[in-house]
């Protein structure tokens, strides 16, 4: 089987994840920071130890300021609803997920925000210009940006995009999804307010785990409130970090292994990770942009991207391509709208959608020629 899917989640994943969170299964068990017992003192030090591994990775100093959630999307919801206030209006990239998309669209639907997309061409690559007009017309509060497509791999400008929005006085959330993990990323020299992360993907941690990072000063209004293990005595709730956001007894397995999992991408290093991944999609996108009859999208193959490439084929379906894929091939691709389709809508593919290729680091350059071989011949079959 070659696995080809890992923008959805990535698969496998380091034998080291799956022995820390048979470990805690095995030996600890306990709840962190709710007992006095050495089993949830153990288990209090493994969920310190995947935050402080976080914080090595993204480069934040203060670990406290990373907040543990199931995914990505609860961090965004967690963002855009404790921080957009009525009345305001919020920029975003034409590249959204719906994970961005659906919270600011309720909003927008409740009459509580407007919702501005910033123009982009069809590769959704941003233009400045137009953005750089929209921020002299209009006073925006928010914006909400993806930094990484998981439609085409295209990586958005945010060292370019931040300061224009920062001079204006908005507060920035990132949709890290994607590229945590799969690039280098600098909290601090970003300068965004929230990174929100999943850790399923790229960080190659179990699904069921994600977060977020606050810059000093942000405090969004938290989603839940509840038992934290700290100050047991108040009937409020705490508000230090992280216990402030991280209320309920927390996925401590998954935890555990996203730990493993964040110590694995540490010492690999992102870049190590980047520079593998991108050798295997720029073999994947210089050999479709041979077979006749298929239509890449996204990025040119020069510029910096990750290993996410969409196409459609004249002949075939994504649907059927996909289903050939998987069936006579054993590749295992996405196809359709990835939950994004404003992003398909910027590149021209709604609302059928494209087929998905996402390798990751455990695949293999001869794999990558095996796929190639396997596209280039649906693309060669004759209409049945
Ligand atoms: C860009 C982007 N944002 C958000 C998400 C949602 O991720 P999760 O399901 O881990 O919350 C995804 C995953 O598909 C994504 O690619």
């Amino acid at each position: 089987m070659i696995y080809l899917d890992n923008a959805a989640t990535s698969f496998p994943k380091p034998p080291e994840v799956l022995a820390a969170m048979t470990a805690y299964a095995t030996t600890i068990g306990a709840s962190p920071g709710r007992s006095g017992h050495r089993p949830a003192a153990d288990a209090g030090r493994l969920v310190f130890q995947a935050r402080e591994q976080a914080a090595a990775l993204f480069k934040v100093s203060d670990s406290s300021r990373i907040i543990f959630t199931k995914n990505v999307t609860e961090a965004l919801n967690l963002a855009i609803m404790g921080l957009a206030q009525p009345g305001d209006r919020v920029l975003v990239s034409a590249m959204e997920h719906n994970a961005v998309m659906r919270p600011l669209r309720h909003l927008e639907q409740k009459g509580r925000i407007t919702l501005n997309i910033i123009p982009s061409s069809p590769a959704g690559e941003p233009d400045l210009d137009q953005l750089r007009h929209r921020l002299r017309r209009h006073s925006f509060q928010l914006a909400v940006l993806n930094h990484g497509s998981n439609v085409t791999g295209g990586i958005l400008p945010l060292d370019q995009i931040i300061p224009l929005l920062k001079d204006e006085g908005l507060t920035v959330v990132v949709d890290g999804a994607q590229t945590a993990g799969a690039v280098p990323v600098d909290f601090t020299a970003l300068d965004c307010d929230i990174f929100c992360f999943t850790g399923h993907k790229s960080l190659l941690g179990p699904q069921g785990t994600g977060g977020m990072i606050l810059k000093k000063g942000i405090m969004p209004e938290p989603l839940m409130r509840g038992g934290t293990g700290s100050r047991s005595e108040a009937e409020f709730q705490p508000e230090f970090l992280p216990d402030y956001y991280e209320s309920g007894t927390p996925n401590t397995i998954g935890l555990a292994g996203l730990g493993a999992a964040l110590a694995f991408v540490n010492q690999t290093t992102t870049a190590e990770i980047h520079r593998h991944e991108r050798k295997l999609a720029l073999i994947l996108r210089q050999g479709l942009s041979t077979i006749p009859g298929l239509q890449l999208f996204g990025p040119a193959p020069e510029q910096d991207h990750l290993p996410v490439i969409s196409f459609t084929m004249e002949k075939l379906t994504p649907s059927e391509i996909g289903f050939h894929l998987d069936r006579r091939h054993e590749i295992m691709v996405r196809v359709g709208l990835h939950c994004a389709p404003l992003a398909h809508k910027t590149i021209g593919s709604f609302p059928r959608g494209t087929v998905r290729l996402a390798p990751g680091f455990f695949n293999t350059f001869q794999e990558m020629e095996t796929v190639l071989e396997a596209i280039g011949s649906l693309a060669a079959r004759r209409p049945a």
